[in-house]
Order: structure tokens, then sequence, then C-alpha cells
């Protein structure tokens, strides 16, 4: 056992993991990851749509997003093929409402079935691009594909996002309410999470620092903000 590593606790090489065990645990220290409902349409105009975990923000001036599809017993998935054929996907916010219905369109559909039939659910057609967003999701951005990485098992479509739908129940002024956009994000497993408690924790200045202001210890959550529930991000 390594200095540091308590008993019962995983101390181990990469290499003597098994890729189910590797899933596992990433999945599982890697949360909680916020989910893409990914919309695509493949060459010859077949619907697709599916949920990513493996999604975040890369860059906001352009704005650039990433999912990422893993390969199915060594091949391309579904929405990587049509990503990477049409360069063109739109990520729907999977809200907790429509979680079920995420996760109804996770399951292995055949590429020429419809998941958008099978899971009850409306397309709204896009402003740029060919797929069409989820209806009754708060918010959807149409992407067009600006660079493809494959890294091991994953292909990884970074998206500029050319046109934001954000649905007028989650505005609050210029600023989204993040709990009316009420996101749910994926943990290990089968597991979900929608948000919890929101906090405000503002930045150390350096300055304050370097002139005595203490560091702060562990301990306690710190206090649920009591204030506007979604302030001004800090400059
Ligand atoms: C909440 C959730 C998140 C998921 N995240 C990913 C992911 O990030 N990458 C991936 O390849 N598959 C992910 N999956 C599994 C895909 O949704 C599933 O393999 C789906 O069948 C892929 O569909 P496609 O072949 O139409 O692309 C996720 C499933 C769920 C339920």
């Amino acid at each position: 056992m390594s200095p540091g590593t308590t008993e019962g606790g995983l101390d181990v090489a990469t290499g003597d993991l098994d890729a189910r065990s590797l899933y596992g645990l990433l999945t599982s220290l890697v949360v909680p990851r916020p989910i893409a409902w990914v919309s695509t349409v493949s060459p010859d105009g077949q619907r697709n749509l599916a949920p990513h975990s493996y999604f975040n923000l890369i860059s906001s001036s352009p704005p650039i997003i990433h999912v990422t599809s893993s390969q199915r017993r060594g091949r391309l998935k579904d929405t990587a093929h049509n990503i990477a054929e049409t360069g063109e996907f739109v990520v729907n916010v999977a809200s907790r409402e429509q979680i079920e219905l995420a996760n109804h369109t996770a399951a292995e559909w055949p590429a020429d079935e419809d998941e958008w039939t099978w899971a009850g659910l409306t397309g709204l057609p896009g402003r740029l691009v060919a797929p069409e967003r989820v209806a009754g999701a708060p918010a959807a951005m149409e992407c067009r594909l600006v660079e493809t990485v494959a890294l091991g098992n994953g292909t990884m479509f970074f998206g500029e996002v050319v046109w934001f739908h954000v649905d007028a129940r989650v505005m609050d002024g210029h600023r989204v309410n993040v709990r009316a956009l009420d996101p749910v994000a994926r943990l290990g497993g089968p597991l979900y999470t929608p948000l919890g408690e929101v906090f405000q924790l503002v930045r150390p200045d350096w300055e304050q620092l370097r002139d005595g202001a203490p560091a702060p210890a562990a301990g306690p959550a710190p206090a649920v903000h009591a204030g506007p529930a979604f302030p001004a991000p800090p400059a």
C-alpha cells in the first residue's frame, strides 16, 4: 500500500485493471457529468438521438463544445457516423422532466430505427443545421463540426455552436436560471443526480492573499447562498 492510502482503498496500476473495471472506475470518479442529448441525421436523412455524458465546454468565444462517442464493440456508433459524415449535430439539454425519455433513446436501436418515434418525441426544425431539436427540452445548441479527435476508444467531436435555443421559462433576464433548466447529471452505472444545493464562492484575490488573508480550512460545506438565486459571475 502506498503512503496515504487507507486500508480497503484502491491503490492499483492502470495496467492491472481490465477495460470493464476502468470504465466503472472512471465513470464513477469523473462525476457529475452533464448530459448532452445529441441529435444527428445520417446522409440519407435518417434521424438519430442519443444521450452523451462525455460532454463539455471547450471555448466560449467562439463557442465550442465537445461530445465523445465511445466505440461499441470496436465500431463507431450511429451518432459518430452521422457527425463525421454530415458535420452537424444538435445538443439538447436533458432536463429532469425528460431524463427517462433520454435514457430510452440510449437503447441500442438499429441504425435504421428512429429513436424519436420510439420515444414519442417531436422534433423541431434547426435554424442552421439539418438535425432537429427535441420539443420540450429547455435548451438546445445547434453545432457545426470544427474538429474530430480519435483517442483510445473515444471519438471526440468538437462543434461550434451556431445557434442557441433557450426556452423562455428558463431565462431570467439575460441569464439562464439553472433551477428552471433543471439539468440532470450522470454518475457511475445507472445513477443520476439533479441539481443539489447551490452556493456561492467568491474567487480569491491574489493581492489579499499575499497581504495575509487566511487560507480556508477544510470543513463543513459552505452555507447555502441566500441572496439572488443566480448572481453575476465574477469578471
Ligand atoms: C445518460 C447516458 C449517457 C451516455 N453517455 C455516452 C457517451 O458519452 N458516449 C457514448 O458513446 N455513449 C454514451 N451513452 C450510451 C449511448 O447513448 C448509447 O450507446 C446509444 O445507443 C448510442 O446511440 P447511437 O448508436 O445512435 O449513437 C450514454 C447513455 C446514457 C443513458
